[in-house]
C-alpha cells in the first residue's frame, strides 16, 4: 500500500496559511486490499505528540478534522497510518506550518512619503545579521498589489499578491520562507507596490480608490540565527522609499515601466540612491492568514508563428488563448519605447482588440539602454496574439508567453476517437485555467474580469471534475459569505463587490432596493436638488436622518455625494434582491464541492451561506404572497440564449419567474441535502418540505395538468423541468415530447443560454434522448460546440456566435472568447458519455455510479479521474458492433455499474472488463 496526496485543508504542506481546525486528507492505493479497516493520525511538534486520533474505523481519507490548539509560527509534523481489510498497511508523513494565528503584529502598515498618491512606491530596509540563518519567515501584506524582494531577488514564486478578495472585510497576508535568501552580514528587504484591484480602476464603471487611496504595506520578518537568537524586524518609520520605475499599472490597462527611472540597488545593502522617507498608514481591516491557493506561473508557451499583417503589424501568435503575460529579452537604445498590445483574435488577418472594450491591455517599456529580460508585475492579460512595436530586430526565441493562474491542477481527462471532441474538452479545461485567478472570473481580457457568481455557479460541478478545486472554491465562498452578510443573505452578482471608498451600506440605513431605485431616479430628475431629495427621504428613514443630522453642515454635500455613490453601486453591483443562478452560487458551489470531494468539514463551514441564501429567497416569497414561488428579484434569465427574436435582449425567452422559482427549488433541495449530511435533522426536514412546496407551486403555475407549459416552453424550460424532475405527476413524457419538438424546430440544434446549456445534454440522456445529446455534441454548424472548435477556438466563447461563420467577430459590446459557462458540456462527458458520477450517498466517489451511455457516432471514449478517493478509469470502445468496457475502481471505494444492455454489477476496488 502507498499513501499520496497528503493534504491539510486541501493543500500539500501549507506554509503560513489559515488553518483553524486542520482537516487531513490523503489517498491510499497500490494494495491488494479492498477497503480501509482503520486509520490513525498523529501530529507532533519537535517530536512531541500534540494530537493522536487513536486507531479508529471512522476516520475518512476524504477529510478528518482534528481539534487541538495551534500555536503561532509552528511546524506540525503529521503522520497517517492506514490499515486495509486483508492485513496490508502503510504510513506516510507530511507537515504544515501555522502563520501568526492570534498573536499581535510587531510591524505597522507604512506608506511612501510621496506627494503623489499614484506614484508606485518601492519600500526597503537594510539590516545586519550577526550569525548564520537557521530559518527566516516574512509575514506580509501589501495593498493594492505587492512583490517582495530580498537582496535584489524576488522572493517566492507567487504573483499578484495579496490576491483578490473583499478588502473591506478582511486582508489576507502571506508567509514567505526566506531562509535561503538571507545570510550572515548585510541584507536588504524590499516591497514593490501597485494599485491593483484595491486602488486601481475596476468594474466597467471604472471605479478607483475603492478600498483606499494609499499604497501601503506591512511586513514582519523573523529570523532565527544559529546561536538561537531571534531577530524581529517589522515595517516602521525607519524604512526608506523610492519612486518605482513602474510608472503606471492597472488590472485592465496594463503596465508602463520606464527603466530610465530605475533605482539601482534599491533592495540591496548599501544602496546609495537618494531615498524618501515613509510614514505610518492607518489600516483597520483585520489581517487574516491567507486561505486561497497562490497565483503562480503554470505554463510557458513559445510563439508558434511570427505574423506580418496586411497593416504592416508584427504579431506573435502563441497558439493558445490564455491568461498571463509575455516575458521577453530586450536590448534597445536608451529612451526607446517598446510596446506590446494584447488581443484574443485576428480580424482580416490583422491585430484586433476592440472586444476588450475600454481595457487598454498593453505593456510599455522605456529602455535604459541595457539588455535585460522584462515582464509586467502588476497586471495580467487575456490573449493569444501580441502585437510588438519598437523592437528593431524581432527574434521569436526572445519571447515567452506565461500562463498565470491559481495554483490548482487538473485531475480529470477525457479522450475519444474524435479529435474535435477532444479539442472541445481541452477548450473547456482552458476556459477554467484562464478564469481561475484567485476568484472565478467571467473573462480575463476586457474591462470586467470580475467574480461573476452565475458563471461560477454553472461551472462548479464541471470544474470539480476537471481540476482539484476545494480550496479555491472555499476561498470564494468565504468571500460570498462576507458580501452576503451586508445584504441580509442576498448574494451579489459578483463577488467581491467593489464599493466606493468610505462605503455606507444604504441597506443598513433601512433602504430596500425599491427605495434605492426611487432615490436614484429622483436624484437624476432634471433640476433635482440633492440636499432636498435626501432631506425628504430622511423623513421616512430614521437612520438616514440620524446620519445626516450628525454630519456638520459643511460636510453634508460630501456625505450626499458618498451616499449617492454607495446607493448606485449597491443597486448596480450588489443586487440586494438576489438573482437566480448567480446568487445560487451559494448552494450550487458548496454542493458540487461536497459531492466531488466528500469533505463534510468544508460543507459544515459553508452551510450557513447556503442557508442564509435560501432564507433570503423565502423572505422575498413571503413578501410576495408566500406562494412557494420566486417572482421578484433582479433576474438575468437564461443569459445569452438564442431563443428570442430580439438579440439585444440577453435574457432569452424563458420566463424569468419560472427560472427563479426552479432555482429556489434547487437551492432548497441542496440545502436540505447538506443539512442531512451534517446531521441537522430539523433543517433537513424544513428545507425538504419547502422544496416540496415550491415544486408543487411551480407545477401549479407553469404547467397545465397535461404537462404543457403555461409559459413559452423553450428548450431551457424543458431542460429544467426534465433534469430536475419538475412536471405534473406522470407527465414526464409530455415534457420530453416538447423538448424533442423544440429541438426539431431548430433543426436539432440548441438555443439555450447560461441557464439551460449546463443541463441540456444531461436532461436528454436522462430522459430517453441520449441520441440527441450526441447530435448536439457533434453538430458543427452554428450554434454548436464544435462550431467553435472549427472556428479555431482554443477556449470557450462567451456567446454561441462570438465569431460569425465568415470569421468576423459578432460584436464588441460583450463578446469574450474566454468565458467558461458552455464548457459545462464536459460535465456531461464525465457523467454520461463516460458514465462516472459519485453515487448520491457516495460523496467524493467513495461510492460511484458507473453508467456509460455510448453512441456509435463515437467509437471509443476513455476517462481518467484522480478523484479525492483515488483513480477511476472508465474506457469503452466498439469492437465491430460489440461494446467492450474496462473499468478501474480505486481502493476503499465501491461502484454500481449499469451498462446500456441492462447488465448490472456491484463491485469494489479492482479492474473489471465487460
Ligand atoms: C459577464 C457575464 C455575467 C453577465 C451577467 C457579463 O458582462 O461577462 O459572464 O454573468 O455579465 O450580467
Amino acid at each position: 500500500m502507498k499513501l499520496r496526496n497528503l493534504r491539510v485543508n486541501h493543500f500539500k504542506t501549507p506554509l503560513g496559511m489559515y488553518i483553524g481546525k486542520p482537516v487531513f486528507s490523503w489517498i491510499a492505493e497500490d494494495t491488494p486490499d479492498k477497503r480501509q479497516k482503520e486509520a490513525e493520525i498523529t501530529v507532533k511538534v519537535k517530536g512531541e505528540t500534540v494530537f493522536s486520533s487513536g486507531k479508529r474505523e471512522d476516520i475518512s481519507s476524504l477529510g478528518f478534522q482534528a481539534d487541538f490548539p495551534l500555536s503561532p509560527r509552528t511546524r506540525y509534523d503529521w503522520t497517517v497510518t492506514v490499515w486495509g481489510d486483508c492485513g496490508d498497511s502503510a504510513s506516510a508523513s507530511s507537515y504544515f506550518e501555522t502563520a501568526k494565528e492570534n498573536e499581535p503584529w510587531e510591524a505597522s502598515f507604512i506608506t511612501a512619503d510621496f506627494p503623489d498618491k499614484n506614484q508606485h512606491p518601492l519600500l526597503s530596509k537594510e539590516f545586519s545579521l550577526t550569525g548564520d540563518v537557521v530559518s527566516a519567515r516574512a509575514y506580509v501584506c501589501g495593498l493594492g498589489l505587492y512583490e517582495l524582494y530580498v537582496n535584489g531577488e524576488k522572493a517566492g514564486d507567487e504573483y499578484l499578491l495579496p490576491g483578490y478578495n473583499c478588502y473591506d472585510h478582511w486582508l489576507e497576508y502571506q508567509t514567505f520562507d526566506l531562509t535561503k535568501l538571507l545570510h550572515r552580514g548585510k541584507n536588504a528587504i524590499g516591497l514593490a507596490l501597485a494599485p491593483g484591484w484595491y486602488k486601481g480602476d475596476i468594474v466597467f464603471d471604472r471605479y478607483h480608490d475603492l478600498y483606499g487611496d494609499t499604497m501601503k504595506a506591512i511586513c514582519e520578518l523573523r529570523v532565527t540565527l544559529s546561536g538561537g537568537e531571534e531577530l524581529v524586524l517589522g515595517t516602521d518609520e525607519s524604512w526608506k522609499s523610492y519612486p518605482s520605475p513602474v510608472t503606471f499599472s492597472g488590472i485592465y490597462d496594463g503596465e508602463h515601466i520606464d527603466m530610465t527611472k530605475k533605482v539601482p540597488g534599491w533592495c540591496l545593502p548599501s544602496c546609495g540612491a537618494p531615498a524618501h522617507g515613509v510614514k505610518l498608514a492607518e489600516e483597520t481591516t483585520p489581517l487574516i492568514a491567507r486561505i486561497g491557493p497562490k497565483i503562480v506561473k503554470k505554463k510557458e508557451f513559445a510563439p508558434v508563428k511570427l505574423i506580418h499583417t496586411p497593416k504592416d503589424e508584427t504579431v506573435l501568435d502563441f497558439g493558445q488563448n490564455m491568461t498571463g503575460w509575455v516575458e521577453f529579452n530586450v536590448s534597445e537604445p536608451v529612451g526607446s519605447e517598446v510596446r506590446l498590445s494584447y488581443g484574443e483574435v485576428l480580424q482580416e488577418d490583422c491585430f484586433y482588440r476592440d472586444n476588450l472594450r475600454s481595457a487598454k491591455a498593453e505593456f510599455i517599456y522605456i529602455s535604459d539602454g541595457e539588455a535585460r529580460r522584462i515582464r509586467p508585475h502588476f497586471t495580467f492579460y487575456g490573449f493569444r496574439y501580441v502585437k510588438v512595436e519598437g523592437i528593431s530586430q524581432i527574434k521569436t526565441s526572445d519571447f515567452t508567453a506565461c500562463h498565470i493562474r491559481s495554483d490548482i491542477d487538473p485531475i480529470g481527462s477525457i479522450e475519444t476517437d474524435n479529435p474535435r471532441v477532444n479539442q472541445l474538452f481541452k477548450n473547456a479545461m482552458w476556459g477554467q485555467f484562464d478564469n481561475f485567478l484567485d476568484v472565478p472570473t467571467d473573462c480575463p481580457q476586457r474591462d470586467e474580469r470580475l467574480g461573476w457568481t452565475g458563471d461560477a455557479a454553472v461551472i462548479s460541478s464541471t470544474a470539480c471534475k476537471n481540476i482539484y478545486m476545494p480550496a479555491f472554491f472555499h476561498h470564494f465562498i468565504v468571500n460570498v459569505g462576507f458580501e452576503q452578510s451586508l445584504l441580509d443573505g442576498a448574494v451579489p452578482v459578483f463577488v467581491p463587490v467593489p464599493k466606493p471608498n468610505g462605503f455606507i451600506s444604504v441597506r443598513e440605513l433601512g433602504l430596500t432596493s425599491d427605495d434605492v431605485f426611487i432615490l436614484m431616479g429622483t436624484l437624476r430628475e432634471e433640476g433635482a436638488e440633492t440636499a432636498k431629495v435626501f432631506g425628504d427621504f430622511a423623513q421616512r428613514f430614521p437612520k438616514l436622518k440620524e446620519l445626516i443630522d450628525s454630519t456638520p453642515e459643511s460636510e453634508r454635500a460630501a456625505l450626499y455625494k458618498r451616499l449617492e455613490e454607495c446607493a448606485s453601486s449597491l443597486w448596480l453591483n450588489a443586487n440586494p434582491d438576489g438573482t437566480a443562478i448567480w446568487s445560487d452560487v451559494a448552494t450550487l458551489m458548496p454542493s458540487a464541492v461536497y459531492e466531488n470531494y466528500g469533505d463534510v468539514n468544508q460543507l459544515r463551514e459553508e452551510y450557513p451561506v447556503m442557508k442564509s441564501w435560501v432564507e433570503f429567497i423565502r423572505r422575498q416569497d413571503r413578501k410576495d404572497g408566500d406562494r412557494g414561488l420566486w417572482l421578484t428579484g433582479m433576474q438575468l434569465g437564461d443569459w445569452l440564449s438564442l431563443d428570442t427574436e430580439d438579440l439585444q435582449n440577453p435574457m432569452g425567452a424563458t420566463d424569468t419567474g419560472y427560472i427563479a422559482s426552479v432555482f429556489y427549488y434547487i437551492s432548497s433541495t441542496l440545502t436540505s441535502r447538506a443539512a442531512k449530511v451534517l446531521g441537522y435533522d430539523e433543517d433537513a426536514a424544513e428545507y425538504e418540505g419547502l422544496a416540496e412546496r415550491i415544486k408543487k407551486a411551480v407545477i401549479g403555475r407553469f404547467f397545465t395538468p397535461e404537462g404543457e407549459f403555461t409559459i413559452e416552453g423553450t428548450q431551457t424550460a424543458c431542460v429544467l423541468s426534465l433534469y430536475f424532475k419538475i412536471y405534473p405527476e406522470g407527465k414526464r413524457d409530455a415534457v420530453a415530447r416538447q423538448m424533442r419538438s423544440r429541438l426539431e424546430m431548430r433543426n436539432w440544434h440548441l438555443d439555450t443560454g447560461f441557464c439551460g446549456s449546463p443541463f441540456l445534454c444531461m436532461a436528454l440522456s436522462e430522459n430517453g434522448m441520449n441520441d440527441l445529446a450526441y447530435t448536439l455534441l457533434l453538430n458543427d454548424d452554428f450554434p454548436s460546440w464544435l462550431y467553435e472548435v472549427d472556428h479555431g477556438a482554443t477556449t470557450i466563447w462567451e456567446r454561441w456566435n462570438s465569431i460569425l461563420p465568415d470569421g468576423s467577430i459578432s460584436g464588441t459590446g460583450m463578446n469574450s472568447l474566454n468565458h467558461y459557462a458552455y464548457g459545462s458540456i464536459a460535465d456531461w462527458m464525465y457523467r454520461y458519455l463516460c458514465g462516472l458520477s459519485p453515487a448520491e450517498d457516495g460523496a467524493g466517489y467513495k461510492r460511484a455510479l458507473i453508467r456509460p451511455m455510448p453512441d456509435p457516432r463515437i467509437r471509443e471514449a476513455s476517462l481518467c479521474l484522480d478523484s479525492a478517493s483515488g483513480i477511476y478509469r472508465v474506457r469503452w470502445h466498439y469492437d465491430g458492433e460489440t461494446l467492450r468496457y474496462e473499468i478501474d475502481i480505486p481502493f476503499d471505494c465501491e461502484a454500481e455499474i449499469i451498462l446500456p444492455d441492462g447488465r448490472e454489477d456491484k463491485v469494489c476496488a479492482g479492474h473489471y472488463e465487460y
